[in-house]
C-alpha cells in the first residue's frame, strides 16, 4: 500500500462509524448541515432510575464551628429564605473538623476553639429545622479504644442530649477515614470503621428517637490506591448498619487549576469513571444499597479562588447532577451551602452565587425520574451535554419532561427535538453570565433577567420564557439550561 492511499483509507474508515453513529439517531450529517440543527433522541418510555426527592443536598462544613461568624451566618433571616427554596434536601454537617470535635455536657461556655458542640448542634437543628431541611450530624470517628476500636461513650452522650431535646437528626460517623493515618497519626480499616457502625446502629435503635433515624458512611474520599479497599473492608462488616453508602468527589485541585479545566468534557467524564468504579464494588456485596455522592463539589481544598463561587463552576455543577442521577447515583450533597472555601453557594454577605440560582431552578424543574437521551451531532458532539427527567409534579403536569443542557462550546447550538417529542409550548429557562466578568462572573441572568433577591424573604421571579412552537432549541454559547416540555405526554412520566 502505498503511502498516499493509506491515510485516505484510514479517513474512510474513520467516517463509517460516524455516519453510522449519526444515521442511527435519525439524522445524517448532511441533514445535520442542512438543518443547522443537532438531533436529539429521547427515550419517553421507561424511567432509568428514580433518585432521593433530596437528591440535589447541601453541606455545612464542620470547620464553620470554630468560627464566630457561624452563628451570625445561620441565625439571619434571609439565609432561611435561602435555604427553603432548596427543600426538600438534606443538610449535611460534617468534615475533617468532625473528626475532632468531642462534646461535652453541661459545658456551656465557649472554648478558644470555637462553639462547643451542644451550641453547635443547637444552632444547626434550629436552622435546619426552620428551613424544613433533614439534618445529617457527623460523629467523631478518631476517638479510639486501646484495641482501636470505637469508643462510642462520646457520642452516647450526645444523642442523649439530642433526644433530651427531641432533635431529628440523621447521622455520619468519621468524615474520609482513608486519610486518618495522615490527619491524624491513627490508621483505621475498612473492616473495624464497618464494625464501629454496627456499633452506633445498635445505639440508635436503643433510642425511641433515632431507632428510624438515618445512618449514612463511611465518607470515604473518591477511589485512589488503598481508598477503594477501605471501602471493600467497610461494606463488608458494615454494609448492613448504614441506610446509603457514602463517598466524596472533588474533579480538580482548587491550587492548581484553570478556567479550561472547568469547561473540559474529559474532566466532567472523570466522574463517570470512579462513580462506576464505587457501584460495583458496592453492588458486589449489597445491590440494593443506595449510593451517595456525600460530600462533593468543582475543586477540593476549599474550591478554586475566583472559578469556584462564578458562573463558570456552574458547568461542573450541573453536569454533576445529570451525571450522577443518569449513573445511579440517589444524593448529591453540594460542599457548601454557606461559610467556607469559595465552593459556597451563598458568601459570607448573604449573596446568593450562581450555583445557588442554578440549583433552584434545579428543585423545581426536575423530577426524580430519570430518562434516557442520545445526542448526536457533528459539530457539537463534545461541547453539549445533556440530560433528561420528568419534570417535577408539583410544578408541571404529568407527562411533562425536563431536558437538561450544557453548552460548554464558544459557538452557539440548536437541538432538534424529534417531532412527537417536541412541546407545543417549551418553557425555557437560559442561565448566561451577567456583567463585566464573562465566565467569571458572580452574577447570572435568567433569560436576560439579572438574578438577585427581592429582600430577605423574598426570591425573584425565576419564570421560564415561553418559545413559539419549534422542535428547535436555542443553546447560546456558554450557557445552561433547562427545558421543560410541558406537552410531551411521556408515557415514564404519566
Ligand atoms: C472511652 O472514653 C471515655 C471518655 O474519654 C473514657 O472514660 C473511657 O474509659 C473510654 N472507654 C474505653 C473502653 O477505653
Ligand atoms: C447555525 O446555528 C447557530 C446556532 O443556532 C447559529 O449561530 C448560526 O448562525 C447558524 N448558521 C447558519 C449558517 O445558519
Amino acid at each position: 500500500m502505498d503511502y498516499v492511499r493509506l491515510p485516505l483509507l484510514v479517513l474512510v474508515l474513520g467516517l463509517v462509524p460516524l455516519w453510522y453513529h449519526t444515521g442511527a439517531a435519525g439524522l445524517h450529517v448532511r441533514e445535520e448541515q442542512k438543518r443547522n440543527c443537532s438531533a436529539v433522541k429521547l427515550d419517553l418510555s421507561a424511567v432509568i432510575h428514580r433518585v432521593d426527592p433530596r437528591f440535589l443536598s447541601v453541606t455545612i462544613d464542620a470547620s464553620l464551628a470554630a468560627e464566630e461568624k457561624f452563628m451570625s451566618l445561620l441565625g439571619s433571616a434571609k439565609i432561611r429564605t435561602l435555604a427553603k427554596a432548596l427543600t426538600p434536601s438534606f443538610l449535611r454537617f460534617g468534615g475533617t473538623r468532625q473528626d475532632f470535635m468531642v462534646f461535652t455536657p453541661h459545658r456551656f461556655h465557649r472554648d478558644a476553639a470555637g462553639f462547643t458542640a451542644e451550641e453547635t448542634v443547637d444552632l444547626l437543628h434550629s436552622f435546619s429545622s426552620c428551613s424544613g431541611m433533614d439534618l445529617i450530624f457527623g460523629l467523631n470517628a478518631l476517638l479510639r479504644n486501646a484495641d482501636n476500636s470505637w469508643n462510642s461513650s462520646n457520642a452516647r452522650s450526645l444523642l442523649q442530649y439530642c433526644e433530651s431535646r427531641g432533635y431529628r437528626i440523621n447521622w455520619e460517623l468519621g468524615n474520609e477515614p482513608n486519610s486518618y493515618e495522615k490527619k491524624a497519626g491513627i490508621r483505621v480499616d475498612g473492616h473495624q470503621l464497618g464494625k464501629d457502625f454496627t456499633r452506633l446502629r445498635e445505639m440508635m435503635s436503643q433510642s425511641k428517637l433515632y431507632r428510624g433515624a438515618g445512618l449514612f458512611g463511611p465518607d470515604v474520599g473518591q477511589p485512589r490506591d488503598r481508598r477503594t479497599d477501605l471501602l471493600d473492608g467497610f461494606l463488608q462488616s458494615g454494609a448492613k448498619a448504614v441506610d446509603a453508602c457514602t463517598w466524596h468527589h472533588y474533579y480538580v485541585n482548587g491550587r492548581d487549576t484553570s478556567l479550561e479545566d472547568f469547561l473540559d468534557p474529559e474532566i466532567l467524564d472523570t466522574l463517570a469513571l470512579k462513580t462506576k468504579e464505587v457501584l460495583q464494588k458496592v453492588k458486589l456485596v449489597s445491590p440494593e444499597k443506595p449510593v451517595w455522592l456525600g460530600e462533593t463539589s468543582s475543586a477540593y481544598g476549599g474550591g478554586a479562588v475566583g472559578l469556584s463561587d462564578t458562573f463558570a463552576a456552574g458547568f461542573m455543577w450541573l453536569d454533576k447532577l445529570g451525571l450522577a442521577a443518569t449513573l445511579g447515583l440517589d444524593v448529591v450533597m453540594r460542599q457548601v451551602f454557606i461559610g467556607s472555601g469559595s465552593y459556597h453557594l451563598v458568601d459570607d454577605n448573604l449573596d446568593p452565587l450562581p450555583d445557588y440560582w442554578l440549583s433552584v431552578l434545579y428543585k423545581r424543574l426536575v423530577g426524580p425520574e430519570v430518562l434516557k437521551v442520545q445526542f448526536s451531532s457533528f459539530t457539537h458532539s463534545k461541547t453539549v451535554r445533556l440530560y433528561l427527567h420528568c419534570s417535577n409534579r408539583h410544578r408541571y403536569r404529568r407527562g411533562a419532561v425536563t431536558l437538561i443542557s450544557l453548552n460548554l462550546g464558544e459557538t452557539a447550538a440548536s437541538v432538534c427535538l424529534p417531532p412527537l417529542a417536541a412541546s407545543r409550548t417549551p418553557h425555557a429557562f437560559v442561565l448566561q453570565s451577567a456583567g463585566e466578568g464573562g465566565l467569571y462572573s458572580r452574577s447570572v441572568q435568567l433569560n436576560g433577567v439579572v438574578l438577585k433577591m427581592e429582600d430577605d424573604q423574598t426570591l425573584p421571579d425565576l419564570t421560564g420564557l415561553l418559545l413559539r412552537p419549534s422542535e428547535r432549541l436555542q443553546l447560546p454559547a456558554f450557557s445552561l439550561a433547562f427545558f421543560v416540555l410541558t406537552d410531551a405526554q411521556a408515557a415514564a412520566c404519566l
